[in-house]
């Protein structure tokens, strides 16, 4: 079974559409969601209509936010929070249809197991909030207890910064690994990069594909002008969340 695993759509259509189409000439029999489908971006009904199919979607921190505070949330992601939560209470739209919206982020799972995967957002630690990010590597009491924690392998989004922690400490960039890994014995957690807000100086979309063994990074160029101009458009949403999209950062 080869499964396409996504993460941090950040309501991005135009990057949910295009990775979509390129996950349909995979060949996967099914896509998971790591969590954060909305925030930031301009489109969070639509996302949430499409990662509502996925086999299993997890509670990210934006879903957690935008259903009860987002304490640690700075301004602009703020600003964008509640331009979002008025979005999913549109009047514009049935209440039925927004009480569909609601149903879902209600019933993201923290975290999923499916035998010796395991899938959280950011962190087996704190799975919604704690980041992976690169430099962790160096830091081994965080690795070594976020390891032990780890059945075999552990998929994560959150820091929108793809890659491979080994539990010997080391960090394989996609680049470095020409975009494959195949595990074979220990222990290992992939993040999995962000569909609509990449943050590793690439503005591609970034998503893998997994069989059980090998886990392949893709990453799908979409129309990010688009996407752009309407973040401009939006004055709920400040212009930066545009800005940063093209730089991927
Ligand atoms: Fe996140």
């Amino acid at each position: 079974m080869r499964i396409a695993i996504i993460s941090d759509v950040h309501a991005n259509i135009e990057a949910m559409d295009a990775v979509l189409a390129h996950i349909a000439d995979q060949h996967v029999t099914d896509i998971v969601c790591l969590g954060d489908v909305i925030g930031y971006g301009p489109n969070p009904r639509d996302c949430i209509n499409i990662v509502a199919n996925a086999r299993f979607s997890l509670m990210g921190n934006h879903e957690e936010a935008v259903m009860f505070y987002g304490e640690d949330f700075n301004e602009k992601a703020r600003q964008a929070l509640e331009w979002t939560k008025e979005q999913l209470n549109s009047p514009e739209y049935d209440r039925s249809e927004n009480y569909e919206m609601w149903n879902f982020l209600g019933s993201l799972e923290e975290s999923h197991t499916e035998g010796d995967v395991l899938y959280v957002h950011g962190s087996p630690r704190v799975p919604t909030k704690e980041y992976m990010v690169p430099q962790d590597i160096r830091n081994r009491d965080k690795m070594t207890e976020i390891f032990s924690m780890i059945p075999s392998l552990c998929f994560v989004g959150h820091s929108h910064i793809p890659g491979v922690y080994t539990d010997n400490f080391r960090f394989l960039s996609p680049n470095r690994i020409d975009g494959k890994y195949a595990h074979q014995g220990g222990k290992a957690l992939i993040n999995v990069g962000s569909v609509g807000q990449p943050r590793d100086g690439d503005p591609r979309s970034s998503y893998v594909t997994f069989d059980g063994r090998n886990v392949v990074f893709h990453r799908v160029e979409y129309d990010v002008r688009t996407t752009m101009d309407k973040i401009y458009a939006t004055p709920g949403l400040p212009n930066y969340l545009a800005d940063r999209l093209i730089v991927g950062r």
